[in-house]
């Protein structure tokens, strides 16, 4: 199976968003990942609801929404109403995560939930068989552009043994750190999805990384 692929837009050039949106709309990503940052779970801001709003009007791929911040269930409605197809949170923001996944299908949004690099996979077992995706990340959340921890590839492969052992549908995503190197061997580990932003906005000739990391 080719790994579905996930430019971020966090690494894209933002006086040219229309033309960068256009260019992974002529590609073969399958989704565009969108980082939702509050300064306060992770230490950075990123962009928002009127940013999201200008992206939903020209993309043609699924919203894959992460939130990296505190208290999503308050924003979970309006992040659907914006165009999130998927709507991943993280597991360490989330008291009450049973509660904010239900939250999130109810919205029709596919739910997600990530792990930072600390979190052991063994703590999704009791709510593997409710999620539609689990986004590990290979780095600490914040930033683009950060050099790929190597444990991600043993827990993609924890986690897909116990999705197997689950009978669960979830897709594995990894997100940080994610090249031409590294796509392969996380394919091989069980990863469906792959985000890349660094990746994909730094080259000359994205449209053909983005083949490459699809075809790795
Ligand atoms: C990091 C974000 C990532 C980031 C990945 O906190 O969640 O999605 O954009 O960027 P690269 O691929 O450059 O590591
Ligand atoms: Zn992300």
């Amino acid at each position: 199976m080719l790994p579905l692929i996930a430019p971020s837009l966090l690494s894209a050039n933002f006086l040219k968003l229309e033309e960068e949106i256009e260019m992974v709309n002529r590609s073969e990503a399958d989704w565009l990942h969108l980082d939702i940052m509050d300064g306060v779970f992770v230490p950075n801001i990123s962009f928002g609801f009127p940013i999201l709003k200008w992206v939903k009007m020209v993309t043609e791929k699924p919203m894959d929404v992460h939130l990296m911040i505190v208290d999503p269930d308050r924003y979970l409605e309006q992040f659907r109403e914006v165009g999130a197809s998927i709507i991943t949170v993280h597991y360490e923001a989330c008291t009450h995560l049973h509660r904010t996944i239900q939250a999130i299908k109810q919205t029709g949004a596919k739910a997600g939930v990530s792990l930072n690099p600390h979190t052991p996979v063994l703590l999704l077992q009791d709510i593997i068989n409710e999620v539609d995706l689990v986004l590990l990340m290979s780095v600490n959340p914040g930033f683009g552009g950060q050099q790929f921890i190597e444990q991600t590839y043993r827990k993609s492969r924890e986690l897909k043994t116990m999705i197997l052992e689950h009978g669960s549908d979830a897709l594995i995503e990894v997100d940080g750190g994610v090249t031409l190197q590294n796509a392969r061997g996380l394919a091989d580990a069980g990863v469906d999805a792959l985000v890349a932003g660094n990746t994909v906005f730094s080259s000359p000739n994205p449209i053909e990384t983005i083949h490459q990391l699809k075809h790795c």
